[in-house]
């Protein structure tokens, strides 16, 4: 039995999707596959024989019969999106448990999302706009209607009229200038969900317990990147949820983890405002956007494009408690003549070593490059064993591996995954 978590390693849209569906397939007949924080604002991209498929709610463990997947008490619940899902785990033949403490994700939220971030002008965060600073904002006010709500019209009600929660709400879309909808209206906007849900309730902390008591196998599955973490990404650009292990911890009281894999591009993308040190806006970030097809998952945005950043990922790694890392993506960086990556941060005259990258140094270093050869071979799509892969793209796996090594303890984050292709089969153990 192992507990193995994934986390994003960089601003999200990593690969983590592609590398959980690897790993649930993996997994022992009844492992648990388990989304722990985020919501909606997530993309979880996954091919299987052809056909793509995008996880936003549900864990990417849904491809995969023998797997039990959960949607853990932290988990912004969209309605709409679990239903819609829920149709894939359906001809999939997996089970999905929803919590029934999760908040769920009110048209209320959505709105007030949309109206905060037209205000905001050229301050605004970029967000995703599926409500989930609002959702998170009354949540950890302690205001929520909870999945566990939808058994009854009158309880949703009674949640939406607890301290004022539905009230402040409405007060604050129509300060606005915007029209709330009534209350009545947002207990029937639930209650329509409520058949196709009710069947999946359940206490998702207690089944986890219990798998770990029996020797299952669970896979926690994270959202974002940990550049996007509320606490440890560059705020106010930054999601509103925990991205790290931390979010396992607070949702499941699960300290111990035999792997936390962090997944990380061979080089960096980033989707909405904020501040990104080695990004490419010319020519060469052009280039890797449509090479990566970097158009975001879930709003259809071009990403922002640049260079793998060492010293951001090894404080990603630290902050996150990641241990190893899988780099997606490689075969992208195929054909460029050299490679770039930021290797140093110069912050107020020193450099930068495990200090915290606020969104301040984020913006007032500057940044030292390491500049490799490329390789020649056109696409490392096929390549099955470390051996074969270009002496260029093993020099490039080295300089990653120096970037990482903390000069406190000479601890090493090994990567012991490569991405090679989009594929289920395009990935390298090592
Ligand atoms: P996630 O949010 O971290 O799951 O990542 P997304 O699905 O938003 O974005 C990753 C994109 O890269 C998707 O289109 C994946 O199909 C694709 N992808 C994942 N791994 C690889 C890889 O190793 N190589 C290539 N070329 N594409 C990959
Ligand atoms: P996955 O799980 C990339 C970004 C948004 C915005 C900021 C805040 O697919 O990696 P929010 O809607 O969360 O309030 O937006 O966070 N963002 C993501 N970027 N991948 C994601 O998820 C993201 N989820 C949120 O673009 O900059
Ligand atoms: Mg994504």
């Amino acid at each position: 039995m192992s507990i193995v978590a994934i986390l994003g390693a960089q601003w999200g849209d990593e690969g983590k999707g592609k590398i959980v569906d690897r790993l649930a397939s993996e997994l022992s007949s009844g492992g648990l596959c388990v989304r722990f924080f985020g919501g909606s604002n997530a993309g979880h991209t996954i091919w299987v024989d052809g056909e793509k498929f995008v996880t936003h709610l549900l864990p990417s463990g849904i491809m995969h019969r023998h797997v039990l997947n959960l949607v853990g008490p932290a988990v912004a619940c969209d309605l709409e999106v679990i239903c819609d899902e829920l149709k894939i785990a359906e001809r999939f033949g997996s089970e999905v448990a929803i919590d029934r403490s999760a908040p769920v994700v009110l048209p209320l939220h959505m709105l007030l999302d949309g109206l905060r971030e037209d205000r905001a002008g050229a301050k605004k965060i970029g967000t995703t706009r599926r409500g989930i600073g609002p959702l998170y904002g009354a949540f950890f006010a302690r205001n929520a209607v909870r999945m566990g709500d939808l058994t009854n019209a009158d309880k949703v009600r009674a949640s939406l009229l607890e301290r004022g929660y539905y009230e402040e709400m409405a007060a604050l879309i129509q300060l606005y200038g915007a029209h709330a909808p009534t209350c009545d209206e947002t207990v029937e906007w639930c209650m329509q969900f409520a058949p196709k849900v009710r069947p999946h309730l359940a206490d998702t902390r207690r089944i986890v317990c219990a798998a770990i008591e029996n020797d299952r196998d669970v896979l926690f599955e994270g959202a974002q990147g940990v550049l996007l973490d509320v606490f440890h990404g560059s705020q106010p650009d930054t999601t509103s949820s925990l991205c790290t292990l931390a979010g396992v911890n607070a949702s499941f009281g699960v300290y111990q983890f035999d792997r936390v894999i962090g997944v990380a591009k061979a080089y960096a993308t980033r989707v909405g405002s904020g501040p990104f040190p080695s990004e490419l806006t010319d020519e060469t970030g052009d280039r890797l956007r449509e090479l990566g097809h970097e158009f975001g998952t879930t709003t259809g945005r071009p990403r922002r494009c640049g260079w793998l950043d060492l010293p951001l990922l090894a404080y990603a790694c630290r902050m996150g408690g990641i241990t190893e890392l899988a780099i997606t993506k490689a075969d992208v960086l195929s054909g460029f003549e050299t490679i770039r990556v930021a290797s140093r941060y110069v912050f107020e005259g020193g450099v930068m070593h495990d200090d915290t990258f606020t969104s301040r140094v984020l913006r007032e270093s500057s940044i030292g490059y390491r500049t490799l050869s490329g390789w020649k071979e056109d696409s490392l799509q096929g390549i099955k064993t470390p051996g074969a892969f270009p002496t260029e793209f093993h020099q490039f796996l080295d300089v990653i591996r120096q970037g990482l090594t903390r000069s406190s303890d000479n601890r090493i984050v090994p990567i012991t995954m490569i991405g090679t292709g989009p594929d289920r089969e395009d990935l390298v153990v090592l």
